[in-house]
Parts: structure tokens; C-alpha cells; sequence
């Protein structure tokens, strides 16, 4: 039995990482500052896990609640494009600053692996498509350049101190519990959440922009895969973790309408600032190097996510009176 530490557990996909952990008999410690994550994630698991209220800036406590695990798998973070260009400062001290800690309090407790949720945005806006983990980065936004600072630190690491790092590019991810109440939320959760209320979303600029759209449990198969793989595989590397699969808006809308029952039409506005137009992995290096293999394509991944979704609008009601 292993002990691992999960760092924005609170957090959807955090928490959906608390879930697979315990699922499969392992010990699990973890943290969430609660800015982002939400208590309600971790409801039915309080009594299984070591939790600490804990923010990653504060190093002291960090490095004391590492001591004793043998992986880190690091999930805090303020995890949105428009949030980075609204208040930058913020989200480089969760997402720089948070990962420098985590990367020093593992060093301090001899914590054997730390496996790192880096994020597609790194390749920001570059023609060639699909994204290879050897092509050049070129983040737009500062949450792009956030993440991929995390990334050369896992990798820094594991060169000058000779940690066991490995950072994951997570593709737009999406799945039950994800936040859908900001307006930074993610495109899935607050479309679901709307078109299920019968209301209209908004789309940003023509709809035409893509996503290699990662159901959660895909990316939690990764990390615990990552996680487990011979060192000389995965250590100091950086891996794409998607599906290899790409859906404009437009027809994810209309892919939800189908799901839902929804039948208006969108909103459009203006082009969101630091949007990139396209995405797709190629996800053969993490096939290679750890079988990554995702077992839930986006259609079904899609109509999980709004059962729960459903779910919740239910429970919303029930709440209100309605
Ligand atoms: C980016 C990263 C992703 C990361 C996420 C964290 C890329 C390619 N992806 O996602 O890996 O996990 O940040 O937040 O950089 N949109 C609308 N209407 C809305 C909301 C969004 O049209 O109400 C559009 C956006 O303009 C964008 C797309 O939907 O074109 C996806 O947006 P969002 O879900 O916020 O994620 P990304 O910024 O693509």
C-alpha cells in the first residue's frame, strides 16, 4: 500500500484522484486551500483520508505533510486562461510560486515522484497540428506561461537534484463536479449547467475554435499510470494526456442540444483575449511510456457529465423550493 498526497483535492479533478485512490486501497493524504476547490467534493471520504486546509505557500506545514508519502500528485492550482489575464499576480503565486513549494517540500521529505499537471495551453496558437510533446511551447496566456514554468521546474529537478518528476499537459478537461458557477468555469460545465436550466450560452467568436475536449476519468487513469512507471520511462519528461480527438464548439453545442433536450440557438460574442483557435494531442509518447490508454471518448464522457449535471440542477431545486 502507497501513501500519496494530493494537492487541490478539493478540487474536480483532485478529488476524482481521492476517489481512484481509495477505490484501489492506497493510502491517501490531502490538501486544498478551499479558493477554488469545494468541500462537498470530498462528502462520504472525510473519514478515509488525511486532510489538511493548507495553502501550498505556506512551506513549513507543506514539507511536514509530505513526510512519510511516496507521490505527489499535484493538482492545486487557479486553473483558467481569463483569471490569468484578469488578475495575473494571483494566479503566478498559486501556479508558479504553489509549484516551486511543492516541488521543494517533496525535495525536503524525500518524497520518491511528484507527478505534475502541466497544461495543453503551453503550445498556444501554433499551426501544426496535433500537438507533440517535442514541439516548440509558445504560451499566450500568462496561465499558459504559468504552467509551463511549472513544467521546466518538475524537469529542473529532476536534473540538477535528481527527483523523480513527471509533468502530464492536460487537454481541456471536463467531467462531474467541475465548477460551473464562475464565469472562468470551463466551456462544458457552464454550457451543461445553462442549456440544462433551458438557457442560452454564449459562444465566443465563431464557434469554429477546437478542443481535444478529456473526460476526467482518462486523465486520472494517467496519472495513476505515471505514477506507477519505471522511472527510466517517465522521469524529467513531459507527456500530452487527451483523447487524440478534436470537436469545435459549434458542434459540441449541438451535441448538447441532443444530450439535453435543449433547443435554442447561442449566443455569440467577441473572441475571448489569450484564446487559442485550435487543439489536439497526439498521445502516443504517454501510450509508449505508461499504456495511457483513455478509455471514455468525449460523446459518452459528454452524457456521463450531464447526468450529473442533471443531478445537481435537481438538487438545486429540491434546495429552493422550486
Ligand atoms: C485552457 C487550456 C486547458 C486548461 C484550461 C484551464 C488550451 C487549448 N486549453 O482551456 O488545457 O485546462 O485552460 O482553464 O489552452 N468559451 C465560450 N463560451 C464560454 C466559455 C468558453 O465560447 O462561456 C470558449 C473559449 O473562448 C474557448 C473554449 O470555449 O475558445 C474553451 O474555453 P475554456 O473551457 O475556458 O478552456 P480553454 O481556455 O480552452
Amino acid at each position: 500500500m502507497r501513501t500519496y498526497l494530493v494537492t487541490g483535492a478539493a478540487g474536480f479533478i483532485g478529488s476524482a484522484l481521492v476517489r481512484a485512490l481509495l477505490e484501489r486501497g492506497d493510502r491517501v493524504r490531502a490538501l486544498d486551500n478551499f479558493k477554488t476547490g469545494k468541500r462537498e467534493n470530498l462528502d462520504g471520504f472525510w473519514d478515509a483520508i488525511e486532510f489538511e486546509e493548507l495553502d501550498l505557500n505556506d512551506f513549513d506545514r507543506l514539507a511536514a505533510f509530505c513526510r512519510g508519502v511516496d507521490c505527489i500528485l499535484h493538482q492545486a492550482a487557479i486553473p483558467s486562461v481569463p483569471k490569468s489575464v484578469a488578475d495575473p499576480l494571483t494566479s503566478h503565486r498559486a501556479n508558479i510560486d504553489g509549484t516551486v513549494s511543492v516541488l521543494l517540500a517533496a525535495k525536503s521529505a524525500q518524497v520518491p515522484r511528484v507527478v505534475y499537471a502541466a497544461s495543453s495551453s503551453a503550445y498556444g496558437n501554433t499551426p501544426t497540428l496535433p500537438k507533440r510533446e517535442d514541439m516548440k511551447a509558445n504560451p499566450i496566456s500568462p496561465y499558459a506561461v504559468q504552467k509551463l514554468t511549472g513544467e521546466l521546474y518538475a524537469a529542473s529537478f529532476h536534473r540538477v537534484y535528481g527527483m523523480e518528476t513527471v509533468s502530464l499537459r492536460y487537454f481541456n478537461v471536463f467531467g462531474p463536479r467541475q465548477d460551473a458557477t464562475s464565469q472562468y468555469s470551463g466551456v462544458l460545465a457552464k454550457f451543461i449547467t445553462l442549456m440544462l436550466r433551458g438557457e442560452a450560452p454564449t459562444i465566443f467568436g465563431d464557434g469554429d475554435q477546437s478542443r481535444d475536449y478529456t473526460y476526467v476519468d482518462n486523465v486520472v487513469q494517467a496519472n495513476l499510470r505515471a505514477a506507477g512507471a519505471p522511472a527510466e520511462r517517465v522521469v524529467g519528461r513531459t507527456f500530452n494526456v487527451a483523447t487524440g480527438v478534436r470537436h469545435t464548439l459549434k458542434d459540441v453545442f449541438e451535441l448538447l442540444k441532443s444530450i439535453t433536450g435543449f433547443d435554442g440557438e447561442p449566443n455569440y460574442d467577441a473572441d475571448r483575449i489569450g484564446d487559442v483557435k485550435h487543439s489536439l494531442a497526439d498521445i502516443s509518447a504517454a501510450r509508449e511510456a505508461f499504456a495511457y490508454d483513455p478509455q471514455v471518448d468525449f460523446r459518452e464522457g459528454l452524457v456521463r457529465t450531464v447526468d450529473w449535471y442533471r443531478g445537481a440542477v435537481e438538487a438545486t431545486k429540491v434546495v429552493q423550493g422550486v
